[in-house]
């Protein structure tokens, strides 16, 4: 299904919602960068800590001796994190092929370019697709290497925890033994800390999230009146959920021009557009056994805001 279909689906429902995959237009990548420079959003500066600190600890669990192997990235974006890790593994002797996977060809370009530039040294040799089609394009090559496949930014936190979990298995049914992963876990912690950073005092969070009715009016034609909604971010603590949502201030009906539809909306309806999950290290634990994965080692930055976890299957 295309965003059109999405946020007819989305609109039309008892809960109006819409997947957060569609905040990441051109518009929505340059505000995530900005929230990533945001000093609430402390995600960014945890995970960049552990990967520019703990980058020879990590090269060591990967078991190597001497082996070269293949780096996969899900979801590369700007490839600012992964240049430190990468940096790390060189200066530690390990020899690597890049691999970046992407649906963006915009995305796959820009980090050809600036990796090919920093690291002479390393093949970059993005995929262009799915990342399951990209695994198993690479199954089928002869010669096959041991895979090191990093799934930063807490992406992992947009699932819920049984989707994270399926997410999982289906690529652990698509590696060999021995092959590892790195994943990024935002960790549970004091509720204010996770709320500040989905609710920045520059507004640019507010800003991301609203990029979706602007979005939607650049590209199905519609007519919402911006300044007739609002954002509204919410932490659950017991649940470990962050959900952002948009809230009509009014009652009013908005068009979609290409639906040639309207969507009525009371004073204060939402629509839900996000939940990025932040973990404790149990239910990381039941992800991997859920998943048949095998948990090597939790590297954490210096305040456990953050773990990547380092998964091996056995
Ligand atoms: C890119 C999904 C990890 O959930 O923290 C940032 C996106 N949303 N601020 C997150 C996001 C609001 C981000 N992820």
């Amino acid at each position: 299904m295309g965003f059109l279909e999405d946020v007819i689906e989305g609109l039309s429902s008892e809960k109006k919602h819409i997947s957060s995959k569609y905040f990441y237009d051109s518009e929505g990548d340059a505000l995530f960068q900005a929230i990533m420079k945001l000093p609430e959003y402390y995600l960014t500066n945890s995970e960049f800590e552990i990967l520019s600190n703990q980058g020879s600890a990590i090269l060591e669990k990967l078991e190597l001796d001497g082996r070269s192997f293949d780096l996969l990235e899900f979801g590369a974006g700007d490839g600012f994190k992964t240049r430190v890790l990468i940096k790390s593994l060189l200066e530690n002797g390990a020899s690597f092929r890049y691999i970046p996977i992407d649906i963006s060809n915009d995305v796959l370009d820009g980090l050809k370019s600036t990796m090919s530039e920093e690291f002479p040294e390393i093949e970059v040799a993005p995929r262009n697709t799915s990342y399951f089609d990209a695994l198993e394009e690479l199954s089928r090559e002869k010669g096959s290497r041991l895979k090191l496949i990093l799934f930063l930014g807490s992406s992992i936190g947009n699932f819920d925890i049984d989707r994270a979990s399926e997410f999982l298995e289906a690529l652990q049914t698509r590696i060999n033994v021995g092959d590892k992963v790195l994943v990024g876990f935002d960790l549970r912690k004091n509720p204010n800390i996770v709320l500040s950073a989905y609710n920045d005092s520059q507004g640019v969070t507010k800003a991301f999230n609203m990029n979706l009715l602007k979005r939607m009016n650049r590209e199905l034609g519609a007519d919402f009146d911006i300044s007739a909604f609002e954002h509204y971010p919410f932490y659950d603590p017991e649940e470990g959920i962050a959900k952002s949502y948009i809230v009509s201030k009014k009652k009013q009906s908005v068009r979609i021009g290409l639906a040639d539809q309207s969507f009525p909306f009371e004073a204060g309806e939402v629509i839900h557009t996000e939940i990025s999950k932040k973990f404790s290290i149990k239910e990381i634990e039941k992800l991997a056994d859920k998943a048949g994965l095998s948990i090597q080692q939790h590297f954490y930055d210096c305040k456990h805001y953050y773990v990547n976890t380092l998964f091996v299957k056995k």
